[in-house]
């Protein structure tokens, strides 16, 4: 029992993270296409912020876009963004920009 118990933490920490719920990535993809659109341009082409695109993103470090999102950029119009998703959230959310899915 305590190994399983040890097995489900593991699981349930940063590299087996956990997809949001259906809804919640809906929300995510409006978001990313409604708010996210507004600076980062139309299909995030890039505008007043980068293009947000596998070409753009690819060769980019995880931790640095998630924090990115995360915290915001000071000194940037870049804002934190934690107030409507947590961290597995942005990963997931990195994963589709980076993926282009
Ligand atoms: C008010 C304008 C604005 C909005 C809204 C905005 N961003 Fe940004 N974003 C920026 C700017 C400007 C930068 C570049 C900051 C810099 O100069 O380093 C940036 C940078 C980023 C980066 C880093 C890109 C890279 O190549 O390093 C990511 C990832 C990102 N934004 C994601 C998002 C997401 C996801 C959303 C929606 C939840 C969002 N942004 C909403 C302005 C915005």
């Amino acid at each position: 029992m305590k190994k399983l118990a040890f097995l489900l933490l593991v699981a349930s920490s940063s590299c087996f993270a956990a997809e949001p719920s259906a809804e919640k990535q809906a929300e995510l993809r409006t978001m990313l296409k409604n708010t996210c659109s507004s600076c980062h341009g139309v299909d995030l082409k890039g505008a007043i912020g980068p293009a947000l695109k596998p070409e753009t993103l690819g060769s980019k470090d995880d931790a640095m876009l998630m924090d990115t999102i995360y915290n915001g950029r000071k000194g940037t119009m870049m804002s934190s963004w934690k107030a409507s998703m947590n961290k597995e959230e942005i990963a997931w959310l990195v994963g589709i920009l980076k993926s282009g899915k």
